[in-house]
C-alpha cells in the first residue's frame, strides 16, 4: 500500500537518524537497506516512532510502499554504491519521482550524474547534509544543489527536519546540479582548518605549556562563551574532559595521533588549485592530517633528526594563551576568506550563483562548523552580497586589526619552540600577502621571461615586454 510520503536508502548512522528525523516531524517513511538485518535492527531502535515507519524487504516493495510522486533519499556510501543504487532505481521509478544523493558526494559526481538522469523523466537532487549522527536525528544543515524547479517539492519535508536559527530553517536550494554537494565539500573543507587550528592551539598549550588535558579542557570552555562561541571548541572541551574508564586517564592520550580523512577536505583543496584560489588553510589541514597518518615515518624522523630544540619565546601562560584565542579568530577568518572566495570562484565558473549569504545563514545551526562568527559571516555578506574577501568588510577587517598581533606572536612562538602550526602559519603568511599591494611576482614575471620569453607587463607602458636578459 503506497502510504508513505518520502523514501530513504541506506540504514547506517546518518541515514538512520534522517529516516528517524523525517518519522519525527509526522512523515510516514518508507525504509530500505541492502541487508534486511540492519532494517530490522533499525526497527526495534526506532521507539515510539514505529507506526511512522514501513520497513521493506525489496527495492520493489519500497517503491510500492511511496506514494507517487515519490522523493527517495539515498544516503550509501559516496563513489560506485551512489551509482548502483541510481541504477538499480531507475527501472522501478516512474516520471516525476525525485532520486535525492545526500551522502558526501564529490560535486562532479553530482554533476554527471544530474546530466545522466536528464536524460529521464525522473528528477535529481544533489543535498548535502551536515551535522553528524546528532544532527541528522535533531536538525542538519542542508545544502541542495539541482533544478530549481524539483526544490518546491521537497522544501517542506527538508525545512522541517532542518535545524532552526531563531525559528529560520537551515535548508536551502543554493544552485543547479552539483551546488548543494560543492558547498558541503567546502563546508567540509573549512570544518578541516578548524579543527587543525583547534589542535595546534591544543599542542601549544600541552606541550610548550605543559598544560593537563583538563586544564586546557577549561580554556576551551571559557573561550566557548566568547568570539569563539562553536559547536567545534565546545566538544573540543567535552573531548579534553573525558576520562577514560578502563586506565582513568584523560581518554584524550590514548588515542593514536594519526587522523582519518574521507576525500571532502582534499576534494576542496584539489577544487581550490583548480580554479586558482588559495585555500592555505584547507591545505595546510589536508597535510597535516596526511603527516599525522604517518605515524611510524614521524617516529623515525623523531629518533634520526630529534625534537626541535627551543630558541625562545614568551613564557607568560597567561599572555600566551590570550593570544592563542584570538589567534584562532584571526586563523578562522583566514579560512573562512578562503572557503567564501572558493565558491565564489566556483558559481562563476559553474554558473551556479551561489547566494553567500544564504550559505553563512544555514551554516548557522546544524552543521559541524555552526557557531557564532557564522551569523558575523552572514550579517557582512548580507550587507555585501558581492564581495572579493571576507577579511576586507568592515567588521572582519577591524576583528582581522585586533588580532594580527596576537596571531603573529604565537606563530612566531611556536617556530622559535617547535610547535607544529601549519594552518595558523598559513593564516598569518595568506594575510600578509594578500595585504601587500607591492608583492614581489615582478622577479617571477622576469625569471618567467629569462629562461622561457614568457614575457611580462610593465608598471608605465601598456603591452607585453621582454627584458634585456641578453645583455646581463
Ligand atoms: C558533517 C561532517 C561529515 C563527516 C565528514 C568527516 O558535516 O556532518 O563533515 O560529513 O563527519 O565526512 O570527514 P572526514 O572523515 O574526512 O574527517
Amino acid at each position: 500500500m503506497a502510504n508513505a510520503e518520502i523514501g530513504v536508502i541506506g540504514l547506517a548512522v546518518m541515514g538512520a537518524n534522517l529516516a528517524l528525523n523525517i518519522a519525527d516531524n509526522g512523515y510516514k517513511v518508507a525504509v530500505f537497506n541492502r541487508t534486511y538485518a540492519r532494517t530490522e535492527e533499525f526497527m526495534k531502535s526506532a521507539g515510539e516512532l514505529v507506526g511512522q515507519l514501513i520497513p521493506c524487504k525489496t527495492l520493489e516493495e519500497f517503491i510500492a510502499a511511496i506514494r507517487p510522486p515519490r522523493p527517495v533519499i539515498i544516503m550509501v556510501k559516496a563513489g560506485e554504491p551512489v551509482d548502483m543504487q541510481i541504477q538499480a532505481l531507475k527501472p522501478l521509478m516512474t516520471d516525476d519521482d525525485i532520486i535525492i544523493d545526500a551522502g558526501n558526494a564529490n560535486f562532479r559526481d553530482t554533476l554527471r550524474r544530474g546530466e545522466e538522469m536528464s536524460q529521464t523523466a525522473l528528477t535529481f537532487i544533489g543535498m548535502g547534509v551536515s551535522g553528524g549522527e546528532e544532527g541528522a536525528r535533531r536538525g542538519p544543515s542542508i545544502m541542495v544543489g539541482g533544478k530549481q524547479a524539483s526544490y518546491p517539492r521537497v522544501q517542506k519535508v527538508l525545512e522541517a527536519i532542518s535545524a532552526k536559527y531563531n525559528g529560520e530553517p537551515c535548508a536551502a536550494w543554493l544552485g543547479e546540479n552539483g551546488a548543494g554537494h560543492f558547498v558541503k565539500t567546502i563546508h567540509n573543507g573549512i570544518e578541516y582548518a578548524d579543527m587543525q587550528m583547534i589542535a595546534e592551539v591544543y599542542g601549544i598549550m600541552r606541550d610548550r605549556l605543559a598544560m593537563p588535558a583538563a586544564e586546557i579542557s577549561d580554556v576551551f570552555a571559557k573561550w566557548n562563551e566568547g568570539p569563539l562561541e562553536s559547536y567545534l571548541i565546545e566538544i573540543t572541551a567535552k573531548v579534553l574532559k573525558a576520562i577514560d574508564p578502563k586506565t582513568d586517564r584523560p581518554m584524550i592520550e590514548l588515542i593514536l595521533d594519526a587522523a582519518g580523512q574521507k576525500g571532502t577536505g582534499r576534494w576542496s583543496a584539489i577544487e581550490a588549485l583548480q580554479m586558482g584560489v588559495p585555500a592555505t588553510g584547507i591545505e595546510a589541514a589536508v597535510a597535516a592530517r596526511s603527516l599525522s597518518a604517518a605515524k611510524d615515518e614521524r617516529l623515525h624522523a623523531e629518533k634520526v633528526l630529534g625534537l626541535p630544540q627551543s630558541i625562545g619565546g614568551a613564557d607568560d601562560k597567561d599572555a600566551v594563551i590570550a593570544d592563542l584565542e584570538m589567534a584562532l579568530l584571526a586563523g578562522k577568518i583566514a579560512a573562512y576568506a578562503q572557503g567564501f572566495a572558493v565558491m565564489s570562484a566556483a558559481s562563476k565558473e559553474f554558473s551556479w550563483g551561489l547566494p553567500m549569504p544564504t550559505i553563512a545563514k544555514i551554516w548557522r545551526a546544524g552543521c559541524i562548523i555552526q557557531s557564532r562568527f557564522l551569523d558575523e559571516i552572514s550579517t557582512a555578506f548580507s550587507k555585501e552580497p558581492d564581495v572579493a574577501n571576507l577579511a576586507v568588510t568592515p567588521s572582519f577587517s577591524k576583528m582581522l586589526q585586533d588580532c594580527d598581533a596576537p596571531l603573529r606572536r604565537v606563530v612566531s612562538d611556536a617556530v622559535l619552540n617547535g610547535s607544529p602550526a601549519v594552518a595558523l602559519a598559513s593564516a598569518i603568511s595568506y594575510f600578509d600577502t594578500y595585504r601587500r599591494g607591492q608583492g614581489t611576482a615582478n622577479l617571477i614575471q622576469a625569471q618567467r621571461d629569462f629562461f622561457g620569453a614568457h614575457g611580462f607587463k610593465r608598471v608605465d607602458e601598456e603591452g607585453d615586454h621582454h627584458g634585456p636578459w641578453g645583455s646581463s
